[in-house]
């Protein structure tokens, strides 16, 4: 009898996680209590999924004798970042010059957008958008497709040859948009239908009915849109809330009838649990209080805030118990970078503009396990504990010269995350893993 291959490996390095969310903790001093940090560990994969994590002299001689172990020296092991809002078909048009929301989707935005009527166009797009997920250690994302249903197709299979997991919709907007990229409630409707059967819960696919904001999308749009998500489980809400002083302006004057645009959402069923809104800029004591008490999904993109000068995002009022269900999204491309280290640099400086130091542990939490728990993923993605998807990363602390010389005298966690999130980009993720397999390396000798 030949002994079956053994379909185990495990990885091994110095790892990190989060149990616990250090947001709720009374006092910054606890917070350390609400990580797992293993200076030698092991993580042992097999299908896909995290079967066992903890101290490697605990586990190794648990494994059999030919378990392939990857050994990462002087490296942080940790579960891969989550962008929770961004728009892939926006990739070509990152640091457009001097304008603010509207104007910018006007003037940059909706004409690369209309380029994706060609399909040929949106999976080149789409592929490159997956391979630059990856070099920036993002496993998961939840994105913004075009008007076109093809180009949601496009993400979908780009995402799937990758096995990533992947959160995505076409947009639907049926007014105050150039023709070529209007729909309208029927087609929306039809198309988005189509689309949920192909992809929602298909392999690692999520779908998200995407009205793009209240802007763009018609009451009767809305209205549809509410009516999907009652008919269909599971399925996710993307949208924009109150970016811009303008765009609020203009929704108040296109929905007289309603209080403040965060009850338009709220009147057509698209808040609440799986429900991602980018921004929340500028919101009143009221619907902040409307937020905590739905769990309607925020999403803080502090690069594109400052990018179109959209304004100050408030974290503190945010995370004040109760905390909102938060994650942070690189909004690309308004957004200026689709690295989620950037992205969480960005969120430091902006809550420091406000009198607000947020720790390097929450805003890795915010990116991890804080976003999978916002996204209703926790069960499978956002830390490394057992049962849990194998999606992670492996950071340089040494990834460039004068990093490596910043990080010289320095050995707390706290402080090497810090200076990482300051510092740090696509140079610094030295691996990204997939459901267990290595899909990107930054040395080929990793
Ligand atoms: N509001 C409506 N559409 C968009 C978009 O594409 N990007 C951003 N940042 N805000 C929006
Ligand atoms: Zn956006």
């Amino acid at each position: 009898m030949t002994a079956s291959p053994n379909s185990k490996t495990a990885v091994r390095g110095a790892m990190m996680w989060f149990k616990a969310d250090p947001f709720s903790v009374p006092d910054d001093s606890q917070m350390a209590d609400c990580v797992t940090y293993e200076s030698d560990g092991l993580l042992v994969i097999e299908d896909g999924r995290i079967t066992a994590s903890g101290p490697a002299d605990v586990l190794l001689p648990t494994l059999a004798e030919d378990t392939a172990v990857t050994r990462f020296e002087n490296k942080l092991i940790m579960p891969g970042f989550i962008d929770a809002h961004n728009h892939y078909a926006q990739l070509q048009i990152i640091g457009s010059y001097g304008k603010q929301l509207l104007d910018w989707l006007k003037d940059y935005t909706f004409p690369a957008e209309e380029a994706f009527s060609d399909t040929a166009h949106a999976a080149e797009i789409a592929d490159l958008f997956c391979g630059e997920l990856l070099s920036n250690g993002t496993t998961t994302a939840a994105s913004f497709c075009t008007s076109h249903p093809a180009s949601v197709d496009a993400l979908f299979h780009a995402a799937s040859s990758r096995n990533m997991r992947i959160i995505a919709g076409k947009v639907m907007m049926d007014r105050n948009a150039p023709e070529g990229l209007l729909d309208t409630v029927e087609t929306a409707y039809s198309q988005s239908l189509e689309l949920i059967e192909r992809w929602h819960e298909k392999g690692r696919n999520h779908y998200a009915l995407t009205p793009r904001f209240a802007v763009s999308c018609s009451p009767e749009q809305l209205e549809m849109a509410g009516s999907l998500r009652r008919e269909h489980e599971r399925l996710y809400v993307q949208s924009h809330l109150s970016e811009n002083l303008e765009e609020i302006d203009q929704v108040q004057k296109l929905f007289p009838n309603r209080t403040d645009y965060l009850d338009i959402y709220n009147h057509y069923g698209l808040t609440g649990e799986r429900s991602l809104y980018g921004h929340g800029v500028h919101l009143t004591p009221a619907q902040w209080q409307d937020i905590k008490e739905r769990g309607t999904g925020l999403v803080h993109c502090p690069t594109s805030n400052l990018f179109l000068g959209s304004g100050l995002f408030d974290l503190k009022t945010a995370m004040k118990a109760p905390a909102i269900p938060l994650a942070l999204g690189s909004d690309v491309g308004a957004g200026t970078s689709l690295s989620m280290l950037t992205t969480m640099g960005a969120a430091y400086k902006i809550s420091q503009l406000q009198g607000y130091a947020m720790n390097a542990l929450k805003a890795f939490y915010l990116a991890t396990l804080g976003a999978a728990k916002t996204l209703s993923l926790d069960a499978y993605i956002g830390s490394l504990e057992a049962g849990k998807d194998a999606d992670f990363i492996v950071l340089d602390p040494s990834a460039t010269p004068l990093i490596k010389a910043r990080l010289e005298p320095v050995s707390s966690l706290e402080e090497t995350l810090f200076v990482l999130m300051t510092m740090g980009d696509d140079r610094a993720v030295a691996a990204t893993y997939i459901a267990g397999k290595k899909l990107y390396s930054k040395n080929s000798s990793n």
